[in-house]
């Protein structure tokens, strides 16, 4: 039977425009590329992903009272997420992240959180208590008060905690986390959360027990982009590496790549099998242009693994 995850995160309409380059400050760059509106935010990318590869998925977010919101819910429903606890925020709009595309398929992001700000503590326990989850997701796009109760409702009933530290936030509570099964920084997380740049082994290793040194953490898994991921368990540590696709674009391939690794772990109980599976989950999102548009299908996945 598919093990149920309660996602707790955010919902943004992603303003996608591809440009050749940076501009620097005072400059006006004319862009030839094309631009789209299209769906995402950290939370929704993780939840559509976990869905399509095969948990039932109970979505806690908010949206705005405006057709960005709508077209969202529609979406969620569409595909498969359970949307009861999905708010219609009556007083704010629909988060908006502005997505800068460069040629080379790396981005830079500037998030508008709009309703995303008002996912409260009460959201996350009430879509807790009503949906006995085998395990909860969540990321740092939203409130640290809601963050902690998704953590507080996995302690309290021993269901398993998944986090990815997207975005990035220095302050961020870490020591309020419970337990956590698996916490998934990238690079730039892990540097802004430990002061470690984990641009080598040995720095791998220092980042994820200066995190594991905050947190109770099982499982630290280092997401490096073209370098693969980094597992680390408190003892033992493995580099897992990437698949070799060409780069589109590299919006939300961290988000799929947590919502693969939780769903592969919770299905296994391996780590590294499940590491090797968000690996390949990754690599089909940066294969494809947007953030839930390029999340990957199960049978995708297992494809490239078996080549
Ligand atoms: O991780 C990618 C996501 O970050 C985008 O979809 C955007 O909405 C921002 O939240």
């Amino acid at each position: 039977m598919a093990k149920r995850i309660l996602v707790a995160g955010s919902s943004n309409i992603d303003f996608l425009l591809s440009t050749p380059y940076i501009p620097a400050p005072g400059e006006t760059m004319i862009s030839s590329g094309k631009y789209a509106f299209t769906p995402g935010g950290k939370g929704a990318n993780a939840a559509v992903a976990a869905a399509s590869f095969g948990a039932d998925v109970v979505f806690c977010s908010r949206v705005g009272d405006d057709a960005y919101g709508d077209r969202l819910i529609e979406l969620f429903k569409k595909r498969g997420l359970d949307t009861r606890n999905v708010h219609v925020d009556r007083l704010e709009q629909t988060g908006l992240a502005v997505v800068m595309l460069e040629k080379s398929g790396t981005n830079r992001i500037i998030v508008y959180s709009g309703a995303n700000a008002k996912i409260s503590d009460i959201d996350v326990e009430n879509a807790f208590s009503t949906s006995y989850p085998d395990a909860v997701l969540t990321q740092f796009e939203i409130r640290p008060e809601a963050v902690i109760a998704a953590a507080k409702c996995a302690a309290d009933e021993s269901v398993p905690l998944f986090v990815d530290a997207g975005p990035a936030n220095r302050d961020f509570p870490l020591e309020q986390l419970e337990r956590v099964e698996i916490f998934s920084p990238n690079e730039i997380e892990t540097e802004i959360l430990t002061g470690i740049r984990p641009n080598n082994l040995e720095n791998c290793l220092r980042a994820s027990i200066a995190l594991c040194n905050r947190v109770d953490i099982k499982y630290v898994v280092l997401k490096l982009g073209n370098r693969g991921c980094y597992v680390y368990d408190g003892k033992y540590c493995d580099l897992i590496s990437p698949f070799d696709v060409p780069v589109v674009d590299t919006t939300a391939a961290g988000d799929v790549f947590t919502a693969a690794i939780s769903t592969e772990y919770l299905r296994t109980g391996d780590i590294l099998t499940s590491a090797k599976y968000a690996n390949a989950a990754g690599a089909l999102a940066v294969s494809k242009l947007g953030a839930v548009n390029s999340v990957p299908t199960d049978e995708e996945v297992r494809a490239l693994l078996a080549q």
